[in-house]
């Protein structure tokens, strides 16, 4: 079975699911690469006149665009078995055509890499998403601060290096993940040293950072929020292995909590989890961890409400994990609250959650979920990739069938083949 398109090998899309619930999960699976570290990884790859291999990749949408798009650059790229091999070593273009960043948003992670290799970069704005404008102002400021030439006009952005790029100093008004990875990409062929302040600190960035220093970069300080940049010439090949998806973790714990299962998760690293561990616990599920990267949930029937939950920037509970652990939340005993504090719109999952049943009121950034006695089945749509996952979790919990359409948001994020094995033949893909 599959889900997309496998470098130019065209393999079913898969479109639906259907459930017939209420349907448990049970068994146990494997965690996923992390998506959110594995983009800015393979973008880096571009730095190095070389090959670089990639273990532990996620098999999703959002990868095969990011082939695409280095494929698009001149990249010869492989993937085999969970492994990229990405040989950069002839890259003929420095632009990223429209349909490829209207596929993926993220794609603006290029911004930086293809400034340090080829000193161009034109791109098309990314534009906005379900969750909001996405707007890449910070990219920009703190590239032009690196002494990037920045034109932005008829919805593209230019860029080019006039003379070499000189670290510097750069204070974010906010911890933005994508515009930390940028400035580590363009940093890192700068001449002297480039310091962040109020850098993010999510683990994914430690990632791109240990892969950029296995290249040769010289990066210090990623995880907390000053990182160091000194400027470095020479980059060799060189491979690294993804860390675990933390949020497909939480989504498949979600989906034990949801439906009153045990299930376990293996290949986790527990150390990303303690923020979304502490919530399942005041839901009333027992989570206990064996042999440091395995986890086993086990819910109770029906769970507590969480009195309240604030989006943050890492260590804070995290905004992607909003939807899925709402939905989880919406046949509660009691009321419980989320605040959305990092994207001005990522409620629209809201509306396809009520079809199934669920009480949630929003007033601006706050949702309010009053717990329900049951859900019922319906014909839902995925606005997102955390929504499509959030309406999985609420269809297993629902009484009677529940289709989900538009699930093509979910393969950008979620890898099927790791999911399907803690799925009930109740649960069926058209
Ligand atoms: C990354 O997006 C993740 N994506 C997102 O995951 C995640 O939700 C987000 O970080 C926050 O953790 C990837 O890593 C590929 P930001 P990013 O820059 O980099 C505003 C998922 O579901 N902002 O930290 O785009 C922005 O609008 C995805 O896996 C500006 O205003 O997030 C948002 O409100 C969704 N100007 C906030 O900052 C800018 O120049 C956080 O954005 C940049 C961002």
């Amino acid at each position: 079975m599959w889900f997309g398109k496998r470098l130019g090998e065209r393999v079913q899309i898969v479109q639906k699911l259907i459930i017939n619930g209420p349907c448990g999960v049970k068994g146990e699976t494997y965690i996923q690469g992390a998506k959110n570290s594995v983009l800015p990884i393979l973008a880096a790859t571009i730095l190095v006149k070389g090959e670089s291999i990639i273990k532990n990749c996620p098999d999703i949408l959002d990868v095969h665009t990011s082939l695409e798009i280095l494929n698009y650059l001149g990249c010869k790229t492989n993937f085999t078995n969970f492994t990229i091999t990405v040989n950069s070593e002839n890259i003929s273009k420095h632009d990223i055509p429209e349909f490829l960043m209207r596929k993926m948003r993220s794609s603006i992670i290029f911004l930086g890499a293809l400034i340090s290799r080829t000193g161009h970069a034109k791109l098309t704005l990314p534009g906005g998403c379900e969750l909001g404008p996405r707007p890449i102002d910070m990219h920009i400021s703190s590239l032009r601060q690196l002494g990037v030439f920045i034109e932005e006009s008829h919805g593209e952005i230019n860029c080019k290096i006039k003379r070499k790029l000189v670290g510097t100093n750069i204070t974010l008004t906010f911890p933005s993940v994508g515009t930390t990875e940028n400035i580590m990409l363009a940093a890192a062929s700068c001449a002297g040293q480039t310091i962040i302040n109020n850098a993010a600190r999510e683990p994914e960035i430690v990632d791109l950072a240990a892969f950029m220093n296995k290249l040769g970069a010289k990066i210090y300080g990623a995880g907390g929020n000053q990182i160091i940049i000194d400027g470095s010439q020479k980059f060799t090949q060189t491979e690294h292995t993804i860390i675990p998806d933390r949020i497909v973790a939480t989504t498949l714990m979600a989906t034990a909590a949801a439906t009153g299962s045990s299930i376990i998760l293996k290949k986790i690293d527990p150390s990303l989890l303690y923020s979304s561990i502490s919530i399942f616990e005041e839901a009333g599920c027992y989570i206990q961890i064996i042999d440091k990267n395995i986890l086993k949930i086990t819910s109770p029937e029906k769970l507590q409400s969480v009195k309240k939950i604030r989006t943050m920037p890492y260590p804070g509970f995290p905004t992607d994990n909003q939807a899925p652990v709402m939905a989880m939340l919406a046949t509660a005993y009691g009321t419980s609250i989320f605040v959305e504090t990092i994207f001005e719109s990522r409620f629209k999952h809201i509306c396809e959650l009520s079809r199934l049943g669920a009480k949630i009121k929003t007033e601006g950034n706050v949702a309010i979920v009053e717990g329900t006695s049951k859900l019922s089945g319906a014909n839902v749509k995925a606005t997102d990739l955390r929504g499509a996952a959030a309406l999985l979790v609420a269809g297993l919990a629902a009484e009677g069938q529940t289709t989900i359409s538009d699930l093509e948001h979910f393969l950008r994020g979620y890898e099927w083949n790791k999911i399907q094995p803690i799925l009930s033949s109740n649960v069926k893909y058209l």
